[in-house]
């Protein structure tokens, strides 16, 4: 595997493999890999004969600095991981190599999919990253781009920026998500749990399971987001962000379980000062 940490030697093996015709495989992470992550190395492994997965934390998404500061970094286990994964290319990047000195100030037409959710909650996150998979594509010219359907809302917003951008030859694919035996979504921020908030944890998942079989007995949508909401901020120290139960294709609520095939139910709820975001599909 090689490391790199420019562009320009990134973009040296991109042309030899685009020389020999190979197709490339894109996975981008911003570290602190877990078998999330791995999940979409295997499949990109699979399918593609040139594996190029990047690891950078990327400043212009976080819009709260504490949340970037502590993100966590573990450089040599991730190229480890990445090593025994079969990947040829780790893109390991510095914010200046990615920026240069001046900060992006590209503003991306995301549409509404951005608007909601997420992106009512957390203010440039989704055109933070769009600037910087915007960037990894250019650089990779992949054939197809590998990311997890655990960020359920950042898929849409990547193939809106993909349509707009003019990158329609490259095939994003979604990859289903990867949970704990006990059923808490793998997610990089889990180390950051205290022991008590990891023991509940697994009740996300446990509740928004529940509200498929209560959709079942006939409850309405507004009366399973009450429910699921209810259930969680009952725990002490558990505070539901939002829970809203969307068109997968908009990304905006549906009134009724029939208005499309098969609505999802995203949720944001902080386990004392975890963010921790899951998403079930009815
Ligand atoms: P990061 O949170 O590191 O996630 C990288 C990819 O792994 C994303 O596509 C994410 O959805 C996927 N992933 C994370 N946890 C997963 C799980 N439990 N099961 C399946 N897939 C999982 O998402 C980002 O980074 C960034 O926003 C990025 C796209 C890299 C842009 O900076």
């Amino acid at each position: 595997m090689k490391i790199v940490r420019t562009v320009s030697e990134l973009q040296k093996y991109i042309s030899e493999a685009v020389a020999k015709n190979q197709t490339i495989g894109l996975v981008p992470t911003m570290g602190a890999l877990h078998a999330g992550h791995l999940s979409l190395v295997d499949r990109a492994r699979r399918e593609n004969q040139v594996v190029v997965v990047s690891v950078f934390v990327n400043p212009t998404q976080f819009n709260n600095p504490a949340d970037l500061e502590t993100y966590p970094r573990t450089e040599e286990a991730d190229m480890k991981l990445l090593q025994a994964a079969g990947v040829d290319i780790a893109f390991v990047p510095t914010a200046e190599e990615v920026y240069g000195d001046t900060p992006d100030t590209k503003q991306f037409d995301l549409g509404t999919v951005a608007e909601v959710m997420e992106g009512a909650m957390r203010p440039g996150h989704f055109n933070g990253v769009a600037q910087i998979v915007s960037r990894l594509f250019l650089w990779t010219r992949p054939t197809k781009a590998y990311f997890g359907k655990k960020d359920f809302q950042q898929i849409a917003v990547i193939r809106r920026m993909a349509s707009t951008e003019g990158f329609t030859d490259i095939d994003i694919v979604a990859c289903p998500i990867v949970r704990e035996n006990d059923g808490l979504a793998l997610s990089s921020r889990n180390v950051r749990l205290t022991p008590e908030m990891r023991k509940y944890a697994p009740t996300i998942y446990a509740t928004l399971t529940e509200s498929l079989e209560d959709r079942r007995q006939g409850k309405t949508v507004t009366e399973v987001i009450e429910s699921v909401t209810k259930k969680l901020n009952s725990i002490p120290g558990v505070k539901v962000e939002y829970y809203s139960i969307v068109d997968p294709d908009t990304m905006l609520p549906v009134d009724n379980w029939n208005q499309v095939e098969h609505p999802v139910g995203c949720i944001t709820v902080y386990f004392g000062d975890v963010r921790l975001i899951d998403n079930i599909t009815y």
